[in-house]
């Protein structure tokens, strides 16, 4: 079975992967920082010599939004140079890299959802780090595959669920922003998409009468994918209190009241047609996603 590298095994998107890996027609193989450092070239062609594989699929990521605002040369590192060099490794191999940005690349001055093709501009260090890092992926290997993606949780790992969830056990009144409104994406939803991806891509690879649509998915590189809806982070708290029956009151507040390191996008909300166009992907709506996810919580 051809093999699939996958880095980042240990975050929120390596785990549902490493859930959905055993029922696919690959080999799996499932690295983090401790076996396969993506700042290390030599270390990233040792894998690739041993393994040539078909796919790679880069979850990692330096993922701590306000902390990349002073700890810029790690994220920089990680986000965008070690991403060009997976790139480079990808085409002298002839592997098909999927690679995770981020809604944070735009500015989020729009008032309709970001196209793929829209213009790019991001306010914080980390988005400047993961745009970087798109930029790379597909110079140093044009056929790679960009999804950007946005206000990820999972039964895995840290995030604003888990957060809530923890601090209205603790609390009985929080504020939380109600001013940034954007898409909650499960984990788990992305990674039954990222797997639709590759089996239609290797269906592709392998098919003997390549016609002019399927060169097409071979030639769209940058992809958008959320689950459905667009709301604020407050209206996101007031679903997980509501799903899970908590007694704690909710407040809106304005970004003005709770500052941080990093500057957010106001709004990144971002259209989806083109991978449900290309892939056939069936988008779920958010609230469904994240009743499915605090089943787990
Ligand atoms: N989380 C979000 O809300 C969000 C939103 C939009 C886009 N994204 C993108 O989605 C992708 C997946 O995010 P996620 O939430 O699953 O991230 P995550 O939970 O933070 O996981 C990232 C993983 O990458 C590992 N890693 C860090 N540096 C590495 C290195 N040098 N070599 C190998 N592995 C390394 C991390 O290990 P350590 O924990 O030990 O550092 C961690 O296991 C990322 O590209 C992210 O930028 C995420």
């Amino acid at each position: 079975m051809p093999y699939i590298l996958v880095s980042g095994r240990d975050g929120q998107l390596g785990n549902e992967l490493k859930d959905l890996a055993p029922a696919q027609n690959f080999d799996f193989v499932f690295t983090d920082k401790d076996d396969m450092d993506i700042t290390d070239e030599n270390v990233l062609k040792e894998a690739f010599e041993k393994y040539k594989p078909a796919f790679f699929i880069n979850c990692a990521a330096y993922t701590a939004v306000d902390k990349a605002e002073t700890d810029q040369e790690i994220t920089y590192k990680i986000n965008a140079e070690a991403v060009g060099l997976i790139a480079k490794q990808c085409h002298e191999f002839n592997t098909k890299l999927i690679h995770i940005s981020t809604d944070y690349v735009f500015n989020g001055k729009a008032t309709q959802p970001y196209k793929t093709d829209d213009e790019t501009d991001p306010v914080n260090y980390y988005g400047y780090t993961k745009w970087l890092g798109e930029q790379l992926a597909l110079n140093n290997n044009p056929g790679t595959i960009v999804i950007r993606t946005s206000w990820v949780y999972s039964s895995y790992g840290n995030n604003f669920v888990k957060t809530m969830l923890r601090v209205m056990k603790e609390r009985k009144e929080i504020n939380v922003v109600s001013d940034q409104s954007g898409s909650p994406t499960y984990a788990k939803d992305l990674a039954e998409a990222i797997i639709d991806i590759v089996n239609s891509q290797w269906s592709i690879v392998n098919s003997k009468d390549v016609n002019p649509s399927h060169i097409s998915h071979l030639t769209s590189h940058v992809f958008h994918f959320s689950n459905e809806g667009i709301i604020s982070w407050y209206d996101f708290a007031v679903a997980i209190k509501e799903i899970k029956q908590l007694d704690c009151v909710v407040h809106p507040i304005p970004t003005t009241a709770y500052p941080t390191p990093a500057k957010r996008p106001a709004y990144s909300g971002m259209d989806k047609s083109k991978i449900v166009n290309d892939f056939n992907i069936q988008l779920k709506n958010w609230r469904t996603s994240l009743e499915d996810c605090l089943k787990l919580l």
